[in-house]
């Protein structure tokens, strides 16, 4: 069975590794920058940008791809799913009317609404930068200011915490007016990513990311630092029905998207802020989380090549995924400097990692050293029957990596869990 994945990031090493644990797999990559961990499983590589939909496509029919397993959103934009099922290569992707659930922020609050979707903020959409500011004048309390389309999860201010009212108003000025204004939400935010394959929706481990470049949660907001999940697949501030409710929503907007003519395939991530009230939307996602993808599939202890089968096919079900019943903790290290100035082209050397995984991001190899490039450069993943086993894994491997990167320690820690379970405590 002959396998492409698109895209070179962690989670898209993380995605290879496990597709390459099946039997009989051969791998075939399409990455814009050589992810060194990509290259030593993958028997063939196209080195393109992940949006330039022909080329991909004429490099899948000439590899004689059977499936395409599309991991960031910026080609499900480009409509590389579209073009790939044109020419009857089964994806692991939503079509682009599908992926509008994550790409256009505007269409996602829209159908929440219109179907009765629980979860939703209140929001507000706009076109015009003057409205917009009329609105936050007149709003009493902090807004969410939401570019309407991608930004790689960086576009997002909040008042109270990136921003005052003055700001917010520049801020959306100097987006053109197309933003998604939204209540501030309050409360503890966890991820919930499923399978789906247009119908059925087979949920995974509940994860924690963090979104802050620095301990204690402060600083810019980055693709994610690292991220954990815990034994039991819940999370020690999510109720059972909190959890419950945030299911149902995923599968509301599964069976949504299939009465709007546009029946998802694909991973769907939820991202949600648990509030005094239960789980809100932030936001859906039309793929794997980065660094969640890293937690899930290190756990991932079914066949995933035939749970992608069965997405294409349509017959997935509980009984075909399993996870172990560990804990997983993730630790991106990341150039100093990043997100705002990352020191890049710096020289690595990595030390004794134990039992720790190891998935590469954005870092090259030359003449066998490793280099930093300007985003996450690589994450380690520790396994354990414990939060703190896994924890100490992941540290020490983090910790033994020399050169010009960092990595937030507190990620996993007992000290940052407890913290996040009063948080929960003082809001209900
Ligand atoms: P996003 O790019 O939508 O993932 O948003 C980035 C980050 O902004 C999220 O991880 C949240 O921390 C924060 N955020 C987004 N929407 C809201 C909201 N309505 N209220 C509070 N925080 C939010
Ligand atoms: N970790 C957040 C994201 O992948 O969007």
């Amino acid at each position: 069975m002959k396998i492409l994945v698109v895209g070179g990031g962690g989670r898209e090493h993380a995605i290879t590794t496990a597709l390459s644990r099946g039997p009989d797999v051969e791998l075939y990559s399409v990455m814009a920058k050589i992810n060194p961990g990509i290259v030593a499983l993958a028997r063939g590589i196209l080195s393109v940008k992940e949006t330039r939909v022909k080329e991909i496509t004429d490099f899948a029919i000439t590899s004689g791809i059977d499936y395409a397993f599309i991991g960031p959103e910026a080609p499900l934009e480009a409509g590389l799913v579209d073009s790939l099922e044109n020419r009857d290569i089964a994806c692991i992707g939503p079509v682009r009317g599908a992926a509008r659930l994550e790409t256009d922020k505007g269409f996602c609050r829209t159908m929440m609404e219109k179907h009765g979707i629980n979860g939703c903020p209140r929001h507000s959409i706009f076109t015009s930068a003057e409205d917009a500011c009329d609105f936050i004048d007149a709003y009493d309390g902090d807004l969410a200011i939401k570019p309407i389309g991608l930004t790689g999860g960086k576009g997002v201010r909040i008042m109270g915490e990136h921003l005052d009212g003055e700001g917010a108003k520049e801020y959306v000025r100097s987006l053109g007016g197309d933003v998604v204004l939204e209540e501030r939400l309050i409360g503890e935010e966890f991820t919930l990513q499923a399978f789906v394959d247009g119908t059925h929706l087979v949920p995974m481990p509940l994860v924690q990311d963090h979104k802050r470049a620095f301990e204690g949660d402060v600083g810019p907001n980055t693709g994610g630092m690292g991220s954990y999940s815990m034994p039991d697949h819940m999370l020690p501030f999510v109720t059972p029905r909190d959890y419950e409710q945030a299911l149902l929503i995923m599968k509301d907007a599964v069976t949504s998207m299939y009465h709007e003519g546009f029946p998802y395939r694909g991973i769907l991530y939820g991202q949600f802020m648990n509030t005094a009230e239960g789980p809100k939307v932030i936001e859906f996602n039309a793929r794997f989380g980065d660094p969640e993808a890293m937690n899930v599939l290190s756990l991932l202890s079914s066949d995933f090549t035939e749970i992608i089968c069965r997405m294409v096919e349509g017959s997935l079900s509980a009984s075909h995924v399993t996870f172990e019943q560990k804990a997983s903790v993730c630790k991106y290290l990341v150039p100093e400097g990043y997100p705002d100035a990352p020191k890049t082209d710096k020289p690595l050397t990595i030390g004794e990692t134990g039992q720790a995984l190891r998935y590469y991001a954005n870092v090259v190899e030359r003449d066998g050293t490793l280099y930093t490039q300007t985003s996450r450069t690589l994450a380690f993943v520790g396994l354990g029957e414990t939060l703190e086993g896994a924890e100490g894994v992941a540290e020490a491997a983090a910790a033994a990596v020399r050169g010009a990167v960092r990595h937030r320690r507190d990620i996993g820690t007992a000290g940052l869990l407890q913290q996040r379970i009063d948080h929960m405590r003082e809001l209900r």
